[in-house]
């Protein structure tokens, strides 16, 4: 990434327009968090509704009070240890924080990003940038430069290449207006790793946005266009033998190793057996085999232990069709 490029970007955010910029958990469709015409914007791109609130990305600390009126001694250990990083703090909102953003609730998401080509846009730029996920509502996340065009295109006015998401999923969203932390989406960094950061046993809530109170609403997030379905290993041979002979073939995706015999007749993609190496892949892959249209994406459930929470959960949103 040249200099003159992120001038530009950050010249485009001025200006009111969109950046799809690359952050270490996935791509963001960024805009000026004080503009609302760009806001504005960034909804229609991504045919998202209003009430979903958007996350601000900041530079430096300091910045969290321009932002949240309330910066708990929490946040700011959890800002200290994992940011710049893959955690978003939900805090109480600063009044001119406009509604847009918010959904019109009274708090605020931040997060510091570490990818260095969104730290250097953030900083040029100066201000907070409001950047979901470079995605159609309800897609995949984007983990390439390519994904992000693939979903966005021409509703975008610069698309900033910085390479594979090193993370590959979204950040870990925790809640600190209550009495208790709360994970409002996890993410790669754990439950337990806050935890031991604050010394105050952090929750981990099924509703990421608390204002969407319909219910299955979140679960239509993530999902690929191909009917994916999640199951355990033993159970996968039944199923391929109950397709159709004449079906278009499915894929089958696992974290454990096939034998020759076991993947003859499917389209079998090997993940690692390894959480972060797992995440790193996941939506890539999920994007590659839906660009294929197979019949079905059969995906192996991963293990039930904790390294494994934030796919587990992007999983069994994927597979909630
Ligand atoms: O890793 C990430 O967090 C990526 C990168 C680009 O930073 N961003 C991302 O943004 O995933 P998005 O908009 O796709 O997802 C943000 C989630 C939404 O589910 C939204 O409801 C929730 O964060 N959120 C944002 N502000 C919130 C708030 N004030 N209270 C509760 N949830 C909030
Ligand atoms: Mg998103």
């Amino acid at each position: 990434m040249t200099v003159p490029e992120i001038t530009t970007a950050a010249a485009i955010l001025r200006a009111g327009g969109l950046v799809a910029m690359p952050t270490e958990t996935v791509y963001g469709l960024g805009a000026d968090a004080c503009n609302e015409a760009a806001l504005r914007k960034v909804f229609s791109a991504k045919e998202r509704p209003f009430d979903h609130p958007l996350i601000v990305h900041i530079a430096e600390l300091s910045q969290m009070n321009d932002w949240a009126r309330e910066v708990p001694p929490t946040a700011l250990r959890l800002a200290e240890a994992f940011w710049p990083g893959p955690l978003t703090l939900i805090l109480k909102k600063q009044p001119h924080v406009l509604d847009i953003v918010t959904g019109g609730q009274d708090t605020i998401g931040l997060r510091m990003p570490r990818h260095p080509v969104a730290l250097a846009l953030l900083k040029a730029f100066g201000g907070g940038v409001a950047a979901p996920s470079a995605n159609k509502f309800t897609h995949i996340s984007p983990t390439t430069a390519a994904a992000v065009r693939e979903e966005l295109a021409d509703k975008v006015d610069l698309i900033l290449d910085g390479g594979d998401c090193e993370v590959g999923l979204e950040s870990t969203i925790v809640d600190l207006t209550g009495d208790v932390p709360v994970i409002l989406r996890p993410g790669m960094i754990s439950a337990e790793a806050l935890t031991n950061v604050i010394g105050i046993k952090t929750l981990v809530s099924r509703q990421e946005n608390p204002i969407i109170r319909v219910p299955g609403m979140h679960h239509l997030h993530y999902a690929p266009v191909t009917k994916t379905l999640l199951m355990e290993m033993k159970d996968i041979p039944v199923f391929l033998q109950s397709l159709q002979i004449n079906d278009l073939p499915a894929a089958v995706v696992t974290y454990h190793q096939l034998e020759g015999q076991q993947i003859k007749h499917i389209h079998h993609v090997q993940l690692s057996n390894e959480a972060a190496s797992y995440a790193h892949d996941l939506y890539r892959t999920l994007r590659e085999l839906d660009n294929q249209k197979f019949k079905c994406i059969i995906v192996e459930a991963v293990p039930a232990s904790s390294e494994w929470d934030a796919i587990r959960d992007r999983l069994s949103k994927a597979s909630a069709g």
